[in-house]
């Protein structure tokens, strides 16, 4: 992967044994704010988005939509993109390769510029992660691609909506799609469309900039092309949700060291499968089951039970994000635990330092037993996002002193995980 965008974190030291106590609030999904700054390159006006996260990916999102002559500028967590002028539809490879999110702005370019070139993106390693249904929904659109070496070359004089069925659910292929769709003339139905919650803040905004979408949050989705030329309000002002993820993080975290927590604007509709394992190892949680601000409530039982099996897969099932940091929490367990990875291929990289932490584990393909086990501290080093999360939640219950190196991959989508632990009572610090 290439390294990019502001990297502030070489390492993390945590302090085990705290008990985690109090209050935050979640910071803005780093999942719903990429596609939707992507898909600001649609507009001739201005977006304005409130509680973007502040985190490496996003500045890179940002990096790109300038190189394509964006004007953007963000203050805090508000973000804003001027697309009016932008005509460049050609990203240089070094910043492509810098996230996954990157190749959403294949199918925005198209929309926008009826061209574009881009290179394959990076993103974290936790499995093979192809793009082959990215390419198929825009050449069922009509885009012409050809791929030279690591380079994609995509035209669409004419993009036209059509009928999109889609072998699996895929975040981002949907994302594409539906991203070109909006260029396109006529209707396009997508089938077995995604309908994780991201992908539903997506469609969201879009609605919200003029775009007719009937089926948000259903597997079928139709599209509306060029519907938002007569309902465009000139100036789009959109509030990213809480990142349900960094959520679940905060309140594994809480279950596995014990305490109360209250996440403040923590979105329980959409954690129901995080929730429900929760409560199997034995906290009680509380969360409003509406749209509107609740948040979470957690307060940790002393003694972790081991949950059933536990199953990923596309929402509403279990999380794959969520499934490193279960598993470190699992170690807590009264017994053996099972965690069955069905999304991505390569997702235990994790595991082998949790070892050196003393977690005691069984990989078999895609399956990964947990064993109860003491964990103490040792120095381990994070491989991708999650997994370093994972890290740190093994160094919140460890005996004694954990460092996290390459606490950068961290920074990908935590906006500072050492302000929020610390507000809960943790002992962590950065290095930089
Ligand atoms: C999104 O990745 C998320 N990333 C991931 O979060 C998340 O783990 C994943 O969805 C699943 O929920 C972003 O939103 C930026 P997919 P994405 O396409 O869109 C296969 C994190 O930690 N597939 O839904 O890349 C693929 O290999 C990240 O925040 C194809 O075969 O995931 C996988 O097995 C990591 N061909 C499955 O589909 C394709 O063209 C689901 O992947 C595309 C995907």
């Amino acid at each position: 992967m290439v390294e990019v965008g502001r990297c502030k974190m070489k390492s993390l030291l945590i302090d085990g044994g705290c008990v985690l106590n109090g209050q935050i609030k979640v910071q803005g999904s780093k999942n719903a704010a990429l596609p939707i700054i992507a898909a600001s390159l649609l507009f001739p006006g201005k977006t304005v988005l409130q509680e973007c996260p502040q985190i490496r990916d996003v500045e890179l999102m940002k990096n790109l939509l300038e190189c394509l002559g964006c004007e953007v500028s963000s203050r805090e967590n508000c973000l804003s993109v001027e697309a009016g002028e932008a005509k460049v539809n050609n990203l240089p490879a070094r910043w492509v390769g810098g996230m996954r999110s990157s190749i959403l702005l294949l199918g925005a370019m198209l929309a926008r510029f009826h061209s574009a070139v881009i290179c394959y993106p990076g993103g974290c390693v936790i499995g093979e992660r192809p793009i082959d249904l990215h390419i198929m929904a825009l050449e069922k659109l009509g885009a012409e691609i050809h791929i030279e070496g690591e380079c994609i070359i995509a035209k669409a004089t004419n993009l036209k909506g059509c009928k999109i069925q889609f072998p699996i659910s895929s975040v981002g292929a949907t994302e594409q799609a539906i991203l070109a769709a909006c260029g396109a003339q006529g209707i396009t139905d997508l089938y077995n469309a995604a309908t994780e919650p991201e992908v539903v803040h997506l469609c969201r905004f879009l609605h919200s900039a003029g775009i007719e979408i009937q089926g948000i949050g259903c597997k079928h989705l139709r599209i509306t092309g060029q519907s938002f030329a007569k309902n465009y309000p000139g100036e789009i002002q959109y509030t990213i949700p809480a990142d349900r993820i960094v959520a679940g993080t905060y309140l594994l975290m809480a279950a596995a060291c014990g305490g109360e927590i209250y996440l403040e604007n923590g979105q329980s509709q959409e954690m129901e499968a995080l929730l429900a394992v929760t409560r199997q190892l034995g906290s009680r949680v509380e969360g409003s089951k509406t749209d509107l601000p609740g948040g979470i409530f957690l307060k940790a039982e002393k003694n972790l039970k081991a949950p059933e099996k536990i199953v990923t897969g596309p929402y509403p099932e279990f999380p794959t994000d969520m499934q490193p940091i279960l598993a470190a929490t699992l170690s807590k367990a009264d017994g053996e635990s099972i965690i069955e990875e069905t999304v991505f291929e390569n997702r235990f990289c994790y595991v082998s330092e949790l070892e050196k932490m003393g977690g005691k584990f069984r990989t078999d393909n895609r399956r990964l037993s947990v064993y109860p086990a003491y964990l103490h501290g040792a120095c381990v080093q994070a491989a991708d996002l999650r997994g370093g999360a994972a890290l740190v939640l093994a160094g919140l219950i460890a005996e004694g002193r954990t460092k996290v190196e390459n606490a950068h991959f961290i920074e990908r989508g935590y906006e500072d995980i050492v302000r929020d632990l610390r507000k809960l009572g943790a002992k962590i610090t950065s290095e930089t």
